[in-house]
């Protein structure tokens, strides 16, 4: 099973926004396997966005990730990089068609609800960035089999 990295960023959390957003991941069928809140700071944001540290908008996107606590979710499922991707929409939620988190929530391409890995190999060091081992709770869930076919589980 794959797992990917969600942020609830700061304005999901200041405009109540939690709940729904989490409830949308948990309908689809994805398993939480880690949460927690956490006020992120300048050097681990460094880090997660060093591929954007030049862009102008760099600053901006740093401090309105500080502007709050965020909420760090490991999702596990069947192809779930991809699919939490699609079911967030475009980065410019301008863009993001309706019935994606973004599409229905934002407008913005910095003030877009989640952050979601873009690929499993992101996914892998961006979960390693946020959680040691003990974070992760291993529990089975009867309704697998109700889920996925047997070779997809
Ligand atoms: S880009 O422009 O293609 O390199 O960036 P992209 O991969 O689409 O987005 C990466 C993160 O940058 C944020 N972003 C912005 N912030 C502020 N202003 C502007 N114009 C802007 N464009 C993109 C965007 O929210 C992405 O953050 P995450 O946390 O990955 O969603």
């Amino acid at each position: 099973m794959e797992r990917t990295l969600v942020i609830l960023k700061p304005g999901c959390l200041q405009r109540g926004l939690i709940g729904e957003v989490i409830s949308r991941f948990e309908k689809r069928g994805l398993k939480l396997v880690a949460m927690k809140m956490v006020q992120l700071d300048e050097e681990i944001l460094k880090v997660h966005y060093a591929h954007l540290l030049d862009r102008t908008f760099f600053p901006w996107l740093r401090d309105g990730m500080m502007a709050a606590p965020v909420i760090l979710c490991c999702w596990e499922g069947y192809s779930a990089v991809q699919v939490v991707r699609d079911m967030a929409g475009a980065t410019k939620a301008s863009k993001a068609v309706p019935g994606t988190i973004r599409g229905d929530y934002s407008l913005s391409a910095q003030e877009n609800i989640v952050h979601t890995s873009d690929s499993l190999e992101n996914a892998e060091i961006e979960l390693k960035r946020f959680f040691v081992e003990s974070d992760y709770c291993e529990y089975k869930s009867p309704l697998d089999p109700f889920k996925y076919a047997p070779d997809e589980y």
